[in-house]
Formats: C-alpha cells, sequence, structure tokens
C-alpha cells in the first residue's frame, strides 16, 4: 500500500476538502500586513524593543543552559522557576504559584486532575477550548451553564454530586465582556463551590498595576484557582496557575502536562520576569488604552468595558468577505467563524492597544460602518 492509497489518507483528504466547501479551511499566514487590530498585544509590550534589546543581553550574559533540559520534576528545574513562583505568588497575594508552558497547558492541566469521578465540574458556556479540553480529560461530571446566567449557574449548582467546581474566564476572549464575578463568587460560596477564574484577558489590563478583575473586585480569598496566561498583556508566553499551598502541591503531583513536559528554559523564566514587571509598571499604557476603549464605544455604539470588541456578522462568507475588505484597506482584522465561534455568532474580532492611535481607531470605526 502506497501512502497515495492509505484509507487514512483518503479520510483525512475528505474532511479538508468538507471544511473547503464550507469555506471553513484553516490555514497558517505569516506576511501579515496592517495596523494591529489582532493581537493579544494589549500593551505593546511583546513589540517593544528596549525589553527586545534587553532580551538579547539576557542571552549574551548567560550563565545557565539554554534548555531547561527537562521536565520540572526531573532536570528541568531551576532556582530561577522557582525564584518566579515565590515571587509571582507574593504580587498576587497567593499562597503558592506554579508555572506551566503555556495557558493552554495550565487549563488542561489543572482541570483534567483536580475533580474525580465522584465530583462535579462546571462552567460557564462559553469558556475557552482549553478549558473544555481539561474538563474532557476529567471523569468527573460535567454541566455547562448560560454564559453569565445566575440563575442557571444555581440550577447547575443544585444538581452537583461530591466536591463542585465552578470555572469562569474573567474577561471572556470572543466577546470582551466580563464575568459576574462578585455574583459567582457569592453562589459558590452558597452551595460550598470551588471558584477557578481564568484570568487570561484581565491580567495587564484590570485592577491595580494590571494584576486582574480577582484582584479589583477583592475577591482573592472566595477563589480557589486563578490562572494567568502570559502571551496577552504580558507579551511573552507561559502561565501560572495561584492558589493554596496544597493545590500547587498536588498539582505537582497529579497534573500530567506539568509532570510530563519539559520545563520552560530559565533563560525565557527571567524574560517572563522582566515582561511582567513592564506589565505591571504600565499605567500610561493601561491609561492609553482606556482612552482607546472610550473611544471606540462612543463610535461604535459598543458598553464591553475592555480591549476586545466583536463586530457580529452572522455567516461565515460574509465575515471573511468583510475583513478581506478592511485588510485591504490597511487595517489588521481577522474574522472569527464557526465552529470557533457558534453558528449565526460570526464575527470580526477587534482587539485595541494602548499603540494605536485615536485617529487609526477612528478610521477602522468608519471602515466598519462604511462596510457592514
Ligand atoms: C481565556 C483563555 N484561556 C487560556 C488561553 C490559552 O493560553 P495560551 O495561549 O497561553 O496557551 C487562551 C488563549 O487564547 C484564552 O483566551
Amino acid at each position: 500500500m502506497t501512502m497515495r492509497d492509505n484509507p487514512v489518507v483518503t479520510y483525512l483528504r475528505e474532511k479538508l476538502n468538507e471544511r473547503r466547501e464550507n469555506q471553513l479551511l484553516r490555514s497558517l499566514r505569516t506576511l501579515v500586513t496592517g495596523i494591529d487590530f489582532t493581537s493579544n498585544d494589549y500593551l505593546g509590550i511583546a513589540r517593544h524593543r528596549e525589553l527586545h534589546a534587553h532580551y538579547l543581553k539576557l542571552h549574551e550574559q548567560a550563565t545557565v543552559n539554554n534548555g531547561s533540559t527537562g521536565s520540572r520534576l526531573l532536570s528541568g528545574n531551576s532556582p530561577e522557576a522557582e525564584s518566579f513562583e515565590r515571587w509571582y505568588a507574593g504580587i498576587h497575594n497567593a499562597e503558592a504559584g506554579l508555572l506551566f508552558n503555556s495557558g493552554y497547558d495550565a487549563n488542561v492541566g489543572l482541570l483534567s486532575c483536580i475533580a474525580q469521578r465522584h465530583d462535579t465540574l462546571i462552567s460557564d458556556e462559553l469558556v475557552h477550548a482549553s478549558i473544555i479540553d481539561g474538563m474532557r480529560l476529567s471523569y468527573a461530571n460535567r454541566f455547562k451553564f448560560a454564559h453569565n446566567q445566575i440563575d442557571d449557574l444555581e440550577a447547575k449548582l443544585r444538581q452537583s454530586k461530591g466536591l463542585t467546581y465552578v470555572v469562569v474566564e474573567s474577561v471572556y476572549s470572543m466577546d470582551g465582556d466580563i464575568a459576574d464575578l462578585r455574583s459567582i463568587a457569592a453562589i459558590c460560596k452558597k452551595y460550598q463551590a470551588s471558584l477557578i477564574v481564568d484570568e487570561a484577558h484581565a491580567l495587564g489590563i484590570r485592577g491595580t498595576s494590571g494584576k486582574g478583575l480577582v484582584d479589583e473586585l477583592g475577591l482573592r480569598e472566595d477563589v480557589f484557582a486563578r490562572i494567568h496566561t502570559f502571551g496577552k498583556a504580558a507579551g511573552f508566553h507561559g502561565a501560572c496557575i495561584l492558589g493554596s499551598r496544597d493545590l500547587i502541591e498536588y498539582l505537582i503531583n497529579f497534573s500530567r502536562p506539568f509532570i510530563y513536559s519539559t520545563a520552560l528554559p530559565p533563560l525565557e523564566i527571567l524574560m517572563l520576569r522582566t515582561c511582567l514587571e513592564y506589565m505591571f509598571a504600565a499605567d500610561e499604557s493601561r491609561y492609553t488604552l482606556s482612552n482607546s476603549i472610550s473611544v471606540y464605544n462612543e463610535l461604535m455604539n459598543c458598553t464591553t468595558p475592555t480591549p476586545i470588541k466583536a463586530v457580529p456578522i452572522p455567516g461565515n462568507s460574509n465575515a471573511i468577505r468583510l475583513a478581506q475588505i478592511l485588510q485591504k484597506n490597511g487595517f489588521d482584522i481577522r474574522p472569527i467563524l464557526s465552529p470557533t465561534v457558534p453558528e449565526g455568532t460570526e464575527r470580526l474580532r477587534v482587539i485595541l492597544h494602548s499603540f494605536n492611535s485615536v485617529d487609526e481607531i477612528k478610521s477602522l470605526c468608519r471602515s466598519i460602518q462604511y462596510e457592514c
């Protein structure tokens, strides 16, 4: 049998053709031009030239290995990783923190191992794929509640068995709306459920020094675990789970993406800390960003108080067509298509950054209004 007539290859081609015919085929692009209204680099840290120079200097002066050489439980642990975790937990008044290679790993690593067969995991229906995938790997009972609907959350809490965990995001990545965290925390308390909050899109943006929404609302004591990802406002990559010492020790023992994956290199951890220090101090950029959010909201009649903006364009082909027009007009804007979002809720996702000028934002809004 050659590869050509291998039935698996035939199956893969059929699946890809199906996607192509439905205009759903995903493909990688490197050469993207236009004003950045797409990346998660909210505060411009990923593109910061001084930080880039610092990165090069770190490499020049390095006294540590290039790679971490193994998983944390074998040869990959380092003083840099441990000192980062102590520092980061201290910043957030958490007992302890544990680094993961990405936010995806952190969510899968936590949610796949925390709840057992007789327990219950309840998540908002709009949580990120990494939360869904982590929950799928768990043997626990699983429920979704209607987005941000406390009544529905309560209904699911009434049906829960064993130890119960509720999982939400603080800022939702597709609509940019904010979880009703106070009410969610209160209802979790009432039903003795443990609250897990993914702060991916709140870190760097919300709260004093951008410490996140849990910090902003003073809910630290009510949250069982916080997931902080470093590929968005921090402009780097990796993630940290914050929680009690017991939780972190449990993850070191049971979280498979932590146990069975090569650790972040020590140099990357040093650079990560530099990016985060920069991010916590970036009040001026946060101020500029919040002005930009107001400018956009006023022009587009939008109410979400975050830099993530959804422009609804139902239908994949409509969303693709409008994105292409805007790209031709000089904006780097991408469509968000089904099945990433439910059919009928396709949209353009506009991400505002501290480095987008008011003129650029106005010009983008005019283009969207003209073309829609
Ligand atoms: C809410 C949320 N959690 C987790 C992740 C995954 O983080 P990472 O990109 O670091 O894997 C994302 C990424 O888009 C996200 O939006």
